[in-house]
This record gives structure tokens, C-alpha cells and sequence, in this order.
């Protein structure tokens, strides 16, 4: 991992994002997700490296491509992780709505969180500046203040993005109550948790249960921003607090960004597939496309936004771009 993947990484999310932007809006999550799979996959096998997909499509029989223990890349080099998800937001993207993302990262090998099958995790993620005052284990309230006082906002002027769901009733009560601001997300955790370590963050603080999956990309990006994410795992059922018995992880046990990735040379890649508060989405215009994109690198805290334009003439058809520059 000596040499810098950046460069490399964003060309697969632009792949993907540019064969799946196409897909907006035409209601078929799965569509949309497959071009985003083959694009991704067929760009990331150019890249000279030896990844192994730790976070990916899911377990080898349910997905055929991107899954667990794929091996991706060119094999040049030491093995590393890899974790990718080529559309995050999938419904965002097939029902047109803003913020789905094509997102990678990679990093040393055995450093992302093995998140065995468990779906979900509770989730307190915030920027740079409010790293170290959170604590997961304390009430909402709590949190919503210390990130006030550290950022020197009121508490009526501190926004908490949360997802939409009915589980999060009474956290969005807690919320309300305390007085702080809401953004309310259909979709999309990761960009919701990046967004807290961004230029003029569009959220200051991420909060509630979404994808496990989602968590560890999320860490990935925010020990590249130098924010800060703490989890729980999130157990819906007797079925999965009995695997959790079997496997040996307390649901309790707080896995804070190191814990999720524990490496130290990060690169995260991502592409915008439809406009969002993070990235903008893909632009089609007569002849080609551009595309939003963001690298960045845990060790050289470089964060660099790539603005792209793509013109098929250059390329082959879209429908077969097997995205050579
Ligand atoms: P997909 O892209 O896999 O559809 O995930 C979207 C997402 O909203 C994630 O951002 C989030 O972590 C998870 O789903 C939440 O899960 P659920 O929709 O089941 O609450």
C-alpha cells in the first residue's frame, strides 16, 4: 500500500456512477445496481493492486460478483482490504432522489471491521471538531449539548441528521425536544456521516440505526476527515442476539472508528450518482458526461475533489465502457 490508489479508486466510482446514473428514476433498484456492480468490478480488476472485498454485494451464493472474499484488482502487490459499495442509496437512485453515491475503500489487510452478517448498528458519528466529546452510551441530550458547547452553537442551531424510520421515533422526540435542528434522510447514512466532517458541514451530527455495512465505510471516510463515528451492534431479533452469543460480540461492546477500521493507511473514493448535499451527481450532456467526485487518504490527510468530464467519442459505447481512459 506504499503507492497512493486515489486516482486509481475514483476512476472505478465515476465507472460506476456513470453506468448507473442512467438508471435514475426507472424505478428498478436491482438494474440500477448491477451497472454499478459491473462497472465497478471491471474498473477495480484494472487497478494495480491485491484486493480482497471484506465489505461488498454480500456472501459468494447471493451475489455473484463484489462479494465476500472476491478477490479484485490486477493482484499486484500485498494483499489489502477492500470494501466497496458501487450504489449507496439504491432506492434514492431508482426513485430519483438526491444523494446516492458509488463508494470504495481500501486499506492494510485486516483492518475493516468484520461485521458478520448482523445488518445494523447504532450509530454516533460527528466531525473533526467534535471528536471526543460524544459517548454513544449517554443520552441523546447529552451528546446534542457537548457538540454545541465544542462547536460554540447554540443548541437550537445544531443539526442532527437521522433516518426516517419508525424505529427512530423516540430518538426524533429526544431531538425535538432538546430543541436541535432535524434532517431527516430517506436513504444514505454514509453521505449523512461524511457530511459531519466536511467544509461547512451540511449536519454536525449523525444519529441512529442504518446498515452495518454502511458503518464501516462511513469510519473509513471519517478517519480520512478526521471526524469521529462510535457503534453499536444493533440486534433486531431472538435470532440475531443468538448469533451474537454464538459468535462472541456483545451488543454493548462500543466499536468506535479505530475498531471498525484499524488501519492507518486509508483511501476512500467516491462518485456522486445523484445530486446531493455531499457530492453532485452525474451530468449528462450531449456527447458525454461529468461526474463529482472526492478522494481522500487517511495518512496524508489529502482530501482532493475531482471534477471529471467523460466524452463517449473517447470512449467505447457506455453500454459496453469497460471505462478505459
Ligand atoms: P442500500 O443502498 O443498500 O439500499 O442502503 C441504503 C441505506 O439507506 C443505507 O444508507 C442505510 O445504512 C441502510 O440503507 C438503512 O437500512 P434500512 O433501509 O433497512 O433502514
Amino acid at each position: 500500500m506504499e503507492r497512493n490508489l486515489g486516482m486509481d479508486l475514483v476512476r472505478a466510482t465515476e465507472a460506476a456512477a456513470l453506468r448507473s446514473g442512467r438508471w435514475m428514476g426507472r424505478g428498478d433498484k436491482q438494474g440500477a445496481d448491477q451497472a454499478a456492480v459491473d462497472a465497478m468490478r471491471m474498473a477495480l480488476n484494472s487497478v494495480p493492486m491485491n484486493g480482497i472485498v471484506v465489505i461488498g454485494e454480500g456472501e459468494k451464493d447471493e451475489a455473484p460478483m463484489l462479494y465476500i472474499g472476491e478477490r479484485v484488482g490486477n493482484g499486484e502487490g500485498e494483499e489489502i482490504d477492500v470494501a466497496v459499495d458501487p450504489v449507496e442509496g439504491t432506492t434514492l437512485l431508482a426513485e430519483g432522489m438526491p444523494g446516492a453515491i458509488a463508494i470504495v475503500a481500501v486499506a492494510e489487510r485486516h483492518s475493516f471491521y468484520n461485521w458478520r452478517g448482523i445488518p445494523y448498528m447504532d450509530k454516533l458519528a460527528v466531525g473533526e471538531r467534535a471528536k471526543g466529546v460524544i459517548d454513544i452510551n449517554a443520552p441523546v441530550a447529552y451528546n446534542i449539548r457537548a457538540v454545541a458547547r465544542t462547536l460554540n452553537k447554540q443548541v437550537e442551531d445544531v443539526t442532527v441528521v437521522v433516518l426516517d424510520r419508525p424505529r427512530h421515533k423516540d430518538l426524533i422526540r429526544q431531538i425535538r425536544e432538546i430543541g436541535a435542528r432535524i434532517k431527516l434522510i430517506p436513504h444514505g447514512d454514509v453521505s449523512a456521516g461524511i457530511m459531519t466532517s466536511i467544509e461547512n458541514p451540511p449536519a454536525d451530527i449523525l444519529m441512529g440505526i442504518g446498515g452495518a455495512p454502511e458503518a464501516v465505510l462511513t469510519a473509513a471516510a471519517l478517519k480520512c476527515l478526521g471526524g469521529e463515528i462510535q457503534c453499536k451492534v444493533w440486534p433486531r431479533n431472538d435470532e440475531e442476539r443468538a448469533r451474537l452469543a454464538e459468535l462472541g460480540i456483545d451488543p454493548k461492546q462500543v466499536l468506535t472508528t479505530r475498531d471498525l477500521v484499524r488501519g492507518e493507511n486509508v483511501v476512500v473514493a467516491a462518485t456522486g450518482i445523484t445530486s446531493g448535499e455531499f457530492l453532485r451527481g452525474v451530468e449528462y450532456f450531449g456527447g458525454g458526461a461529468r461526474t463529482h467526485s472526492v478522494v481522500m487518504r487517511s495518512r496524508s490527510g489529502t482530501v482532493r475533489y475531482i471534477d471529471a468530464t467523460h466524452r463517449w467519442d473517447k470512449l467505447m459505447r457506455i453500454s459496453d465502457m469497460p471505462y478505459v481512459h
